[in-house]
């Protein structure tokens, strides 16, 4: 049987005249990594921070682990880890001692809680660095330290948000690995991050969401299921005329195309093989093009589909 860990219901937050959470709701099961994902400003901290009773809010219910939460909840915070989008870590005290600052706000036990704090700075992997302060570290190390700090207590649930902005793609790796790691130890995730790939490297279930609103929600495969777009194909090629555009376009299943800076895009619907019908275009008009190849959609194609915009922009 399923069991509830977040409940949130028509969740209204105002900041003035801003509303940041329009009637947003989301429900995440035990053992699920549950990945918020929007574009910057979409309300992924305020959501975090509402559910944490770290915000107030104007309207809605959030429920954590079946209870109503409020702030002097500390029953249930106990049991929540979190590791915030700021890194916050204490600069006077070293690696060791800000992972035991925190784990202590937990476990009262010394020994159990010396063994906490190595297990977290070993799972993060920064043995090497435990008398070091955090002004020495690399952005990569410190958003490890600030994870370690976050998990040491060894919580039931535990809340990333964005834990991999402007870190190393090794530090990543490690990141990445250690979530879906704890997940398997059995800790429920949350995970907000504005990076598709990450995204749908390591959820479980994800949520779409866009200027406060929960757009979509459901698997990587079920959200890419739910969109008309089944393929798209890119044609590289320096000249096109126009008529040989709109003829494509024309073609079975083409539902949009586009030519800039030496790239056709074809959006497709139905199935993933238009792409024959493409070249044997090109072979029958004897026109000459670089590559051609063809691509799954993508949680961008989703974004995209829905709200008319991309994910993020072109980097
Ligand atoms: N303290 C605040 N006062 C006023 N407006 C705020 C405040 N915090 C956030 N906002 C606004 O609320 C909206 C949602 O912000 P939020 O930080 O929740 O988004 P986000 O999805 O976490 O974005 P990012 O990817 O940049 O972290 C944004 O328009 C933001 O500018
Ligand atoms: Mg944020």
């Amino acid at each position: 049987m399923s069991e509830t860990v977040v409940e949130v219901k028509n969740l209204v937050k105002r900041y003035k005249q801003l509303i940041a959470l329009d009637n947003f709701s989301l429900k995440i099961e035990k053992g699920e990594v549950f990945g918020l994902l929007g574009p910057n400003g979409s309300g992924k901290s305020t959501t975090i921070n509402c559910i944490l009773s770290l915000l107030d809010y104007d309207n809605g219910e959030i429920k954590v682990f079946g209870e109503k939460m409020k702030s002097s909840r500390y029953d249930l915070k106990k049991r929540i880890g979190i590791v915030m989008q700021d890194v916050a870590v204490f600069d006077e005290l070293t690696v060791e001692e800000n992972v035991d600052y925190f784990c202590g706000l937990y476990i009262a036990d010394k020994n159990l809680r010396k063994q906490y704090v190595d297990e977290a700075i070993e799972f993060v992997g920064i043995e090497e660095f435990r008398k070091f302060r955090p002004k020495k570290l690399s952005g990569g190390l410190l958003r490890r330290l600030n994870i370690a700090c976050g998990i040491a207590h060894k919580p039931e649930l535990i809340i990333l948000d964005e834990p991999t902005v402007a870190v190393d793609p090794q530090s990543r790796n490690k990141i990445l690995e250690g979530i879906t790691e704890l997940n398997k130890k059995g800790a429920t995730i949350i995970y907000t991050s504005h990076y598709m790939e990450e995204v749908e490297q390591i959820c479980t279930h994800i949520l779409i969401m866009d200027k406060g609103k929960n757009i979509t929600d459901g698997t990587a495969d079920e959200l890419k299921r739910s969109i008309k777009n089944t393929e798209n194909i890119i044609v590289n090629i320096k000249k096109l005329d126009q008529k040989h555009v709109d003829a494509i376009g024309k073609l079975n299943h083409v539902y949009d195309i586009t030519y800039m800076a030496d790239r056709l895009e074809i959006k497709c619907s139905g199935g993933r093989h238009n792409i024959s019908h493409v070249i044997d275009y090109f072979a029958e008009n004897d026109l000459d093009y670089d590559r051609i190849y063809s691509e799954l959609p993508t949680l961008n194609d989703v974004f995209l589909e829905i709200t008319g915009k991309n994910l993020r922009d072109k980097e």
